[in-house]
């Protein structure tokens, strides 16, 4: 069984995140995260992107979305919501939005923002919001989580986080590691578990 971890990032914040949660999906027996990323938009409306990035993991494609049993959602936080990439590949989903794809799945959303205050949960809100939509079932962090309580930097039960500083200069810490990982955990045991009782 598989979870697409699905995301965008222009300086990798997001990126880090989306490892550890495939960690925490690669520590549930049976469970594979499949990683994949979405092109940038660019303002000239005539150029295209190449059909494969140049780095990292593949843009992602309608099959992934048909094949997984669940999907992680990231983006970075842009001015309180989730990133135009992101936006605009879920704007071409209508097809899957139709038919159901998606539907019963379990999800997750993840992010990461340069201020502590600056958007995070609005973000991991509003990204819920077109899964939600898809008729997908939002798995989040419990406080039995000690991680969410004691966190300086990132961490939300509305989902994992991580807090750059102004300069992009913070790497994920301990803590927005384990949370990130506990998230993947718990998306890929909820996907099994709906797959063992429909
Ligand atoms: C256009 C734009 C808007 C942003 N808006 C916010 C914001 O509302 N709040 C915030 O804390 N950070 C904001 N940021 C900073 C990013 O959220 C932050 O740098 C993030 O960690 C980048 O993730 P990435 O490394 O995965 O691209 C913004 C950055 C850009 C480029």
């Amino acid at each position: 069984m598989e979870i697409l971890i699905l995301y965008y990032s222009r300086t990798g914040a997001v990126q880090s995140l989306a490892q550890h949660l495939g960690r925490g999906v690669s520590s549930i027996e049976g469970m594979t995260p499949r990683i994949r990323t979405v092109p940038p938009v660019s303002s000239v409306t005539e150029a295209t992107e190449n059909q494969i990035p140049e780095t990292g993991f593949p843009y992602v494609c309608e099959t992934d979305l048909t094949e997984c049993d669940g999907i992680a959602l990231g983006s970075p936080t842009r001015f309180g919501h989730m990133a135009a990439p992101l936006k605009y590949f879920l704007e071409q989903t209508t097809s899957q939005w139709l038919s159901g794809t998606m539907s019963g799945k379990p999800a997750c959303v993840f992010t990461s923002s340069s201020s502590l205050h600056g958007g995070q949960e609005s973000t991991l809100l509003s990204m819920m919001l077109p899964l939600l939509h898809h008729g997908m079932l939002i798995v989040g962090l419990p406080y039995t989580e000690q991680e969410l309580s004691d966190t300086k930097t990132g961490g939300s039960p509305y989902g994992a986080t991580h807090f750059t500083g102004p300069q992009n200069q913070s790497r994920l810490d301990n803590t927005e590691k384990q949370l990130a990982q506990k998230l993947g955990a718990r998306l890929a045991l909820t996907a099994k578990r709906l797959r063992s009782n429909p």
